[in-house]
């Protein structure tokens, strides 16, 4: 990650594994605090759609449910952390998720004299995110997130967001690669905890209560982490 030089303030990490909530506690962070996400999973599924020669070689890695390589996300996630936008603070879904991008992430900020203000881990069982991850839905509009249980929609078929009635599910959100991303999350990105730790920057969240509850929980250390 050589040349970036913009100033991004906050720089705030959500740890946790596929279904934990990443996706909906950061769009409820980037609205609440005026940040902006950066979703790995967004940004590869956008590549993939446009055809791009990291879309292609991503496509078929995603679809098994392991880990794109380093280099190809690092490179998607320094790309658009150069866009201006950045430079009101970011909240990183779903990277770093190896200690290569973690280390990647640490020398990109070390080199505009800034660093993570906090890596924040959704704990959750196992057991509930095939639940979460099978009934995930969202707005092809706006992007906004929905469950068949947990979270549906006030008028039933329109999004609350955009009032949009086109709604979309992933092509990786079945049984197999569900069990694959979980395996890939114990073994390449759950390390990061100790990671984080060791930096001081970690704090964790019990994620298996409510998610207005979790959204509170997580605004109050974000509010400390940035003040
Ligand atoms: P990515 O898109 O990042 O998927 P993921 O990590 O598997 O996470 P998800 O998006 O599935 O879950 P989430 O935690 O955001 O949960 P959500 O908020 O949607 O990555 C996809 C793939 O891209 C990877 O497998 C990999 O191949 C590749 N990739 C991405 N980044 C990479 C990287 N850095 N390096 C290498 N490869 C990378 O919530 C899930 C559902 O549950 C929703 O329906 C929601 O409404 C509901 N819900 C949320 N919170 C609660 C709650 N508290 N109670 C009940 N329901 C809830």
């Amino acid at each position: 990650m050589d040349g970036a030089t913009t100033v991004i303030a906050p720089v705030l990490i959500l740890l946790g594994p596929p279904g934990a909530g990443k996706g909906t506690q950061a769009r409820m962070l980037e609205e609440k605090f005026g940040l902006v996400q950066l979703s790995t999973g967004d940004l590869l599924r956008e590549a993939v759609a446009q055809g791009t020669e990291a879309g292609k070689a991503a496509k078929a890695v995603m679809e098994a449910g392991e880990l794109v390589s380093d280099q190809i996300v690092i490179d998607i996630l320094r790309d658009r952390l150069a866009q201006s936008d950045c430079q009101r603070g970011v909240i990183l879904d779903g990277f770093p998720r190896t200690t290569v991008q973690a280390q990647a992430l640490d020398k990109l900020l070390e080199e505009s004299g800034q660093k993570i203000d906090a890596a924040i881990s959704l704990d959750v069982d196992d057991a509930a995110m095939v639940t979460r991850i099978s009934g995930r839905y969202t707005c092809a509009g706006c992007g906004e997130g929905y469950h068949d249980t947990f979270k549906q929609p006030a008028t039933a078929g329109t999004c609350d967001k955009c009032q949009g009635t086109d709604f979309k599910r992933r092509a990786d959100d079945n049984a197999e690669t569900v069990a694959s991303r979980l395996e890939a999350y114990h073994a390449q990105t759950a390390p990061l905890i100790d990671y984080y730790a060791k930096a001081g920057a970690l704090s964790r969240i019990d994620a298996m209560g409510a998610i207005d509850s979790i959204a509170a929980d997580l605004a109050a250390i974000v509010k400390t982490a940035t003040a």
